[in-house]
């Protein structure tokens, strides 16, 4: 079937380069499934990230950290039948790659071999690096995660702002220029101050993607069901809603329910 974005040239990590230089903002939003993708692909979304906050929105666990290998692959792989045009990007799922560099270019060949993604993103900065090297050198495109990272959350303790300390800032500011030395083609940087993602975008060359980050970063990204109002307990500050999908939804729901109870549903037209 022709789509609108079949003739379109596809989105690579060499384009969103490129549209760091020219200053163009980059549009990035989480995707599942192949229905959702299909619409963000129609949409002219520049990168679809195929997140691990699936486990929290599409799979109900309280943190990212449940969500396995297969199950990563059965979302990217949905994804990716849907996608013409848009740059698809993987999360590695909590203990997939830390602490075991085979094991992390083990995780990331299977995620691309199985699902035909077209990058992969991890968590962390120097405590990651070997195995970011590792798959690299596999000819895999590494995107980078600083600041809030939720398979951390344990350590952590809590989802609030991170990096408002000077030493983690500086943490946070030297892990940034090892994830650029090392090949990485981009870096989420995620609810840190807006001076220091603003302060990290223009002292590294590769693009920076920002979630309550700010807006002198080099793009945006938001968790889909966030921003469509599908989950309405989630509200931090950084959220912008664009719709109420949950009180759409619901009301065709109990439109629905009303129809076959009271017979309405199917109609004569509706039938065979
Ligand atoms: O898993 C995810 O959705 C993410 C974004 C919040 C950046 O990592």
């Amino acid at each position: 079937m022709k789509r609108a974005t079949k003739d379109l040239p596809k989105i690579t990590t060499h384009v969103l380069q490129e549209m760091k230089l020219k200053g163009e903002k980059i549009a990035m939003l989480t995707g599942y499934d192949y229905s959702m993708a299909r619409l963000l692909d129609e949409s002219k979304i520049d990168v679809i990230l195929v997140g691990d906050s699936a486990s929290n929105v599409m799979a109900g666990h309280k943190t990212t950290l449940p969500i396995t290998i297969d199950q990563m692959i059965y979302h990217a792989s949905s994804v990716m039948r849907a996608v013409q045009r848009a740059l698809v990007i993987v999360d590695l799922p909590f203990g997939s790659y830390q602490g075991n560099s085979k094991e992390a270019l083990h995780t990331a060949i299977r995620i691309m071999k199985e699902s035909g993604c077209n990058a992969i993103k991890l968590e962390g900065g120097e405590e990651v690096k070997e195995s970011i090297d590792r798959i690299l050198s596999a000819g895999i495109p590494v995107m980078g995660h600083l600041g809030l990272t939720p398979q951390s959350i344990n350590k952590f303790g809590t989802y609030v702002v991170r990096a408002t300390e000077e030493q983690e800032a500086e943490k946070l500011r030297k892990d940034a220029r090892v994830l650029e030395e090392a090949g990485c083609f981009g870096i989420v940087l995620e609810k840190i101050p807006a001076g220091l993602a603003e302060e990290v975008t223009q002292s590294v060359k590769i693009p920076t993607i920002g979630i309550g980050a700010g807006n002198k970063v080099d793009g945006q990204v938001l968790v889909l069901h966030d921003m469509l109002g599908i989950n309405t307990d989630f509200s931090p500050r950084f959220l912008r809603r664009y719709h109420n999908l949950h009180d759409e939804i619901i009301k065709a729901f109990l439109a629905y329910i009303r129809d076959v109870k009271s017979g309405d549903f199917p109609n004569d037209r509706e039938q065979y």
